[in-house]
């Protein structure tokens, strides 16, 4: 049976075909329109991933559908980015082994596992985000922070079983809808998750673009402070959240605290977050915080899917004990003519 990892996350799209490879590329779709002149010949009528947001980003008027916003699935064009990451991966799994926020509803699995069934041919495994980096991480009783872009998800699991949880609407995306604001009022340009990302965290980096004849830009320094003005709020509310979340648990439970997600790599993140629970627990980080839930839910698949052929195996094994006594008695039967 073949089965891949997939995270289609508000910001990123991570797969895994093996568990550790991993191809990564940004959630975006644009549509194509037809140009004067194609010189490569390579006009399509959809782009998605890193192609889409070269689009994007060299061309102000083009489009971008991003189809995941706050833990939602907002466009059926997030199929595409699943098509495109089987496409990458060269995979034609039976089993897609997935996430969505702790918080999403019935309804939105259940609307999920529909559409894997049918555009894609698979089967779907679903589970809470956070999972997949315990999963991971080989740690069945513990907390889980993932800091996500659109959402920040919180999971206690015990012994691999769900205790409680939370989905909070505040990811990445509340930082960065702040500075888009001070870049667009200063500089009078828009700048895209991906650049913003780029302009926090690479010295010297710098966006520009072409106003009435001359050029415009932003600077890291200037993205920076305003950065380190609200980060801290930013922190304290998925502080306080997480905090409420493990009131009166045992000790036992909340040995350990995972923080993970590509906001934990954000600067000053762990560090902020570590000396708020240094009363409570040591916090972690898994090696890649963005890849490590799909990895995990290609671990959890290899795991439940073992498990699964394991049983065939054993029913196999028990009808051929039923059908045995059966064969013995015509045998018997036989003899006795
Ligand atoms: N190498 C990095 N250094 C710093 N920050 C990073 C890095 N990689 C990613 N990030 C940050 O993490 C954010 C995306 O994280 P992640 O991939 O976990 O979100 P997502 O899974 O797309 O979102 P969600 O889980 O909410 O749907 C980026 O927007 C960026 O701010
Ligand atoms: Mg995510």
């Amino acid at each position: 049976m073949k089965f891949v990892g997939l995270d289609i996350g508000t910001n990123y799209t991570k797969a895994t075909p093996d568990g550790s490879k991993v191809a990564i590329f940004p959630s975006v779709v644009t549509y194509g329109e037809e140009k004067d002149w194609s010189l490569k010949g390579e006009e399509k009528d959809i782009y998605v991933g890193e192609e889409a947001l070269t689009l994007i980003q060299s061309q102000e008027n083009v489009e971008a559908m991003r189809p995941l916003h706050e833990g939602r699935i907002m466009s059926q064009s997030y199929m595409e980015l699943a098509k495109h990451a089987l496409k990458i991966m060269n995979a034609e799994p039976d089993v897609i082994s997935t996430g969505l926020p702790v918080k999403s509803s019935k309804k939105e699995r259940e609307e999920l596992t529909g559409d894997v069934k049918e555009q894609l041919n698979a089967k779907a495994l679903i589970f809470p985000e956070p999972v997949g980096t315990l999963a991971y991480m080989g740690i069945p009783t513990g907390v889980c922070v993932d800091i996500g872009f659109g959402t920040t998800d919180i999971a206690v699991l015990y012994q691999m079983e769900y205790v409680r949880g939370d989905t909070i609407l505040m990811g990445v995306d509340w930082l960065y809808n702040n500075l888009e604001v001070m870049v667009r009022k200063n500089a009078g340009i828009n700048v895209t998750p991906e650049e913003l990302t780029k302009l926090i965290t690479t010295p010297d980096y710098e966006v520009g673009r072409i106003r009435g004849g001359k050029t415009v830009k932003t600077t890291h320094k200037e993205v920076s402070a305003e950065y380190n003005k609200i980060v801290s709020n930013w922190l304290e509310r998925i502080v306080s959240r997480t905090k409420l979340i493990i009131e009166g648990l045992s000790t036992d439970i909340v040995d350990k605290i995972v923080l993970t997600g590509g906001g934990s790599l954000l600067p000053g993140v762990f560090e902020e977050f570590t000396r708020n629970f240094e009363d409570v627990a040591k916090v972690v980080m898994p090696d890649d915080p963005v890849t490590s839930n799909t990895k995990g839910y290609y671990k959890l698949a290899s795991v439940l899917l073992e498990n699964e052929v394991e049983k065939v195996k054993e029913s196999v094994k028990e009808t051929r004990v039923l059908i045995k006594p059966e064969k013995e008695k015509k045998k018997v039967k036989v003899k006795s003519k």
